[in-house]
């Protein structure tokens, strides 16, 4: 009814702005103003995640976009090797497990097949599972040997939007905290980094109020055929975000690319006017990175693509090459994909509206996939 979606035409428009709440709630009483994090309802002792030498991450669809994300900053944070992957390929590559590794399971339902059969497989080689789970009591907690529950509130639309937000809150405070037990100096970096963390709802708050204008490029984008996403770092998987949501709202060809791979191929695809969004790295300190994805798309113009990008507000250094800049808040590097996310959504569930799709029942989709 009108009144269950908060007055919206559908869920997902409610649930996309839902996420300063979804965010705030799922950092609640996990940290602490003295960046002490407090996360001892995992189940997992601390003494468990001091032996773990190795880290798996298995999720489906857009919850291995978070996994993805979580690598960058677990080995970053922790100097832990994570690998991530798919749960539907995990069990059948007589994969390397052991007691000593900890698999993390990313399931916003708690009830996908793939990730469950994954974490059966992974529990019989021995190895400690830990879900990071939306839905209490689900089937993937209850046969992990801890959890952490993310608190988006139930989510109907069949596109994740406000359950990625908060897994992703999730693997940096499981990233953090694992930092944290294993007695890892926390230096300045890690110190702005929880500073930050806690001020994410205002940030999503922030870009949730400047996205009108990511509306109106959708709407004018009904009729393309293809669109082309690039990042690089941490915005690699956000641009993978980005292709997935419009492949499945508004059925429409979509493909992410890192952007140094390029060169290696996808560069032939640019022809006129194919538009490319592009999710551009903070420019503090003239990154390296930074730089390089700028030179990309310049390419990519000179090649005739229409580009859509995405950088921290005050980079100037983009405007001369971008059709259209969307500016999001500056955050720490690894924080990035919580703000950058957000347009990505937008620019997805708009442009399928305008085609007419219904965005809350894509066809041939279903809110969870409980077949292999
Ligand atoms: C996301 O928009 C999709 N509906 C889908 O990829 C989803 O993320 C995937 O099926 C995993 O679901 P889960 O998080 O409930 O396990």
């Amino acid at each position: 009814s009108a009144a269950e979606k908060g007055g919206y035409d559908y869920f997902m428009l409610k649930e996309i702005v839902e996420q300063p709440r979804a965010v705030a709630d799922t950092l609640l009483g996990r940290l602490s103003v003295d960046g002490q994090l407090t996360l001892d309802e995992m189940r997992l002792t601390p003494a468990e995640l001091r032996s773990v030498e190795k880290i798996v991450i298995i999720a489906c669809g857009t919850s291995y976009h978070a996994g993805l994300i979580a690598k960058y900053a677990i080995e970053h944070w922790c100097r832990i090797p994570c690998e991530v992957e798919v749960a539907s390929e995990f069990r059948y590559r007589d994969p390397i497990l052991d007691q000593q590794t900890l698999v993390i399971a990313i399931s916003q339902s708690g009830e996908s097949m793939d990730t469950l059969m994954a974490v059966r497989y992974a529990r019989e080689q021995r190895a400690r599972v830990l879900a990071i789970c939306n839905v209490n009591g689900s089937t993937i907690p209850r046969e992990s040997d801890g959890v952490l529950y993310t608190h988006a509130g139930p989510e109907v639309g069949v596109a994740a939007t406000k359950t990625f937000m908060t897994q992703l809150i999730a693997c940096y405070l499981i990233g953090l905290y694992l930092a944290q037990v294993r007695g890892l100096k926390f230096g300045d970096e890690i110190t702005a980094v929880i500073a930050q963390l806690a001020t994410m709802p205002e940030q999503v708050e922030k870009v949730l109020s400047t996205v009108e204008p990511v509306r109106e490029l959708a709407r004018s984008l009904s009729d393309v055929d293809t669109v082309l996403f690039l990042g690089r770092h941490v915005g690699y998987p956000v641009a993978m975000e980005g292709a997935l949501k419009l492949k499945e709202l508004a059925y429409m060809h979509a493909e992410a690319f890192a952007a140094g791979e390029l060169k290696h191929g996808p560069i032939a695809l640019i022809e006129d006017g194919l538009p490319v969004v592009v999710v551009v790295p903070s420019p503090k300190g003239r990154s390296v990175l930074h730089d390089k994805i700028v030179s990309n798309i310049q390419e990519v113009r000179a090649r005739g693509a229409r580009t859509i990008v995405i950088a921290e507000e005050g980079d100037e250094s983009v405007i001369p090459y971008s059709d259209v800049l969307i500016e999001i808040p500056a955050v720490p590097t690894l924080l990035q994909p919580v703000v950058s996310t957000i347009p990505m959504q937008v620019f997805a569930c708009e442009l399928a509206l305008a085609k007419g799709n219904d965005v809350d029942q894509p066809r041939n989709l279903a809110k969870s996939v409980t077949v292999e």
